[in-house]
């Protein structure tokens, strides 16, 4: 897939940064924000939830891709997603576990993902991130 022009970058990497508040992560301190561009060309935002009950947390990546879903019904394709991380105050790397990138998959074999990387940002299909993912 082409990559994204710089203002969509912009765009979706400002609404993950702008979850990154919304969190809930008393647990870890590790706050995530998200972001899915859909094809369709609207943007949905996700944060990380935690819970007391610690298998239960939530990924902010499938919690923005979830919400895109409940946006455009089952028909939702991703074109990008963008994931920005804060620990302590500080800008993380942090890519996307393999949970997510097995949904990510599901709505958009050809997804970008936009994520910071151990040296800068980065921009990776899904298909890089993911060889052979998952289909039923
Ligand atoms: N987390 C995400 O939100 N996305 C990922 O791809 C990896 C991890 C969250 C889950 C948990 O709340 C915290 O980061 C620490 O693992």
């Amino acid at each position: 897939m082409t990559p994204l022009a710089a203002d969509q970058q912009q765009r979706l990497l400002a609404a993950a940064r702008a979850m990154l508040d919304k969190a809930y992560a008393p647990f870890s301190h590790f706050q995530v924000g998200a972001a899915v561009l859909t094809v369709r060309g609207a943007i949905y935002a996700g944060c990380n939830v935690e819970n007391s009950s610690y298998g239960l947390t939530i990924c902010a990546e499938r919690s923005a891709i979830f919400a895109a879903v409940a946006g455009e019904g089952p028909g939702m394709k991703i074109r990008a997603v963008a994931v920005c991380a804060l620990h302590q105050g500080e800008e993380q790397a942090a890519s996307p576990c393999g949970a997510c990138r097995q949904v990510i998959f599901e709505f958009g074999s050809q997804a970008l993902v936009l994520f910071q990387g151990p040296s800068g940002p980065q921009q990776v299909s899904i298909a890089d991130l993911l060889p052979g993912g998952f289909r039923l």
